[in-house]
């Protein structure tokens, strides 16, 4: 039987609002697979996100502790305990508040020695683990999905990249000086976002709406790395300014 393909969009009228719905949405993946597997995201986008997931957790409303989570990206040469790198992101944000066992949290390692062997050790974790159930997405004003540039193949699985300048430029409020702020990172590929089960993707504020006008009206093309997503089966996209 041919599943239905879901796309959808779901309008909001605050930040709260975007935050409270993709909660729900996470927390009854939770409670409906306590195992499940979740990809994260890290940015502006997500953070009221983990404040709902920590408040409902510390209500006792559901336990992360059978999960398995996966992180989208990593800047290269940034890792724990450096404040502006994702490892310290989520720490901060999530991990620190939840009932999930360290070795079942992965973030891409930026401080690998060799990159290419981190790249395929996180994909192999990926698929060892049984896939990513519900990924969390943010997209960038150019379109990216993770730290997938425009022109990224779309059969890219995880990877180093060169960041935009765009992009170097839109992350510059978390950094002190221009020049912290790293030229490369670790990403998942497209494909390997593409793998995931369903997706959330949240985009909120004047500066998204052009992304999300794309979206809705895009043809599918590397130049706008989101656009793949109107190829996937389960795709919700929660939005507003
Ligand atoms: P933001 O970034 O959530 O910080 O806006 C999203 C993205 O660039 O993917």
């Amino acid at each position: 039987m041919i599943k239905p393909k879901i796309f959808q969009w779901i309008e909001v009228s605050s930040y709260e609002q975007m935050s409270g719905i993709a909660a729900t949405i996470f927390i009854d993946q939770l409670l409906a697979k306590p195992d499940s597997v979740l990809g994260l995201a890290t940015g502006g986008s997500p953070l009221g996100f983990y404040k709902e997931l920590v408040r409902h957790h510390q209500a006792g409303e559901f336990s992360f502790a059978r999960a398995t989570t996966f992180n989208l990206d990593e800047y290269v040469g940034k890792g724990p305990g450096d404040a502006t790198s994702y490892h310290e992101f989520m720490y901060r944000n999530l991990f620190r508040h939840i009932d999930l066992a360290e070795n079942r949290r992965h973030v891409p390692n930026g401080l690998a020695p060799d990159l290419a062997k981190e790249c395929e050790r996180y994909e192999r974790l990926i698929a060892e683990s049984g896939g990513i159930d519900l990924q969390l997405l943010g997209i960038g004003v150019n379109g990216h999905i993770g730290f997938n540039e425009p022109g990224t193949p779309f059969d890219s699985r995880t990877h180093v990249v060169e960041l935009e300048e765009a992009t170097r430029s839109s992350n510059a409020r978390f950094f002190d000086r221009k020049e912290d702020i790293p030229e490369k990172a670790i990403t998942m590929g497209v494909e390997t976002i593409m793998d995931a089960r369903k997706i959330v993707l949240l985009a909120f504020g004047d500066n998204k709406m052009e992304a999300v006008r794309r979206l809705e009206n895009c043809t599918v093309t590397e130049e706008f790395p989101a656009s793949i997503l109107r190829k996937h089966p389960h795709v919700r996209v929660i939005y507003g300014r």
